[in-house]
């Protein structure tokens, strides 16, 4: 995986298989504490403990019909290797907060990568599911939500072509007027 955008994707993909009918999404950047936090919340099915501890190690499996996934493996150790921290918060019928932390200065940690791109993606691909982008830095923030465009657009689909080019770049903008300055591969 080349960038944190893509573990996104991956997570949101579990939050939608999960049956979820609001999925937020958050991206906060802290240039005072080198700290860079991604986390994925969702109101779909949840998980029990076991589970989740299952599920957060790649090798530990209590079964031997089904392969173990990847994505939230992959997802913990982009932010481990990266002098960062990794956390699922999960109940069963309630929903899932998926969290992981990284050192913005790190060697090791990925670039962001298109937030926009993601976000806009999973909007496409499931026009049906809200969804709650959240960006953030030191003093600022930008809070983005489908219901919001819903109540704008009127009869006009939020998955219409002309829409997601424009949330595309309306985001990729916040991104970078947030971002930029903070994390090294973002130009503002
Ligand atoms: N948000 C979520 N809500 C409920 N269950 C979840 C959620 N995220 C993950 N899970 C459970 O954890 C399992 C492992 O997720 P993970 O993303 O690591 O692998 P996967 O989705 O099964 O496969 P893939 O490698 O394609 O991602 C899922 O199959 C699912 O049972
Ligand atoms: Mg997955």
């Amino acid at each position: 995986m080349t960038d944190l955008s893509l573990h996104l994707l991956d997570i949101i993909q579990n939050s939608l298989t999960a049956g979820a009918t609001c999925v937020e999404v958050g991206v906060k950047a802290e240039k005072k504490t080198d700290r860079l936090t991604l986390w994925v919340r969702d109101d779909g099915s949840g998980m029990t403990a076991e589970t989740v501890r299952r599920v957060s190690d790649p090798f530990y499996t209590t079964r031997t019909t089904r392969k173990a996934g990847l994505g939230i493996p992959l997802f913990k150790a982009s932010a481990e290797m990266a002098g960062g921290t990794f956390r699922i918060e999960s109940e069963p019928g309630k929903g899932t907060l998926v969290t992981a932390v990284y050192e913005i200065g790190n060697i090791d940690r990925k670039p962001l990568g298109s937030v926009a791109e993601t976000v806009t993606m999973c909007i496409m691909g499931h026009p049906e599911t809200e969804f709650h982008l959240i960006l953030e830095n030191d003093d600022d923030s930008y809070v983005f939500r489908t219901e919001d465009v819903r109540e704008q657009i009127g009869e006009v689909p939020v998955n219409d072509p002309v829409i997601i080019g424009y949330l595309r770049e309306m985001i990729e903008e916040q991104s970078k007027n947030l971002f930029g300055g903070i994390l090294n591969e973002i130009i503002s």
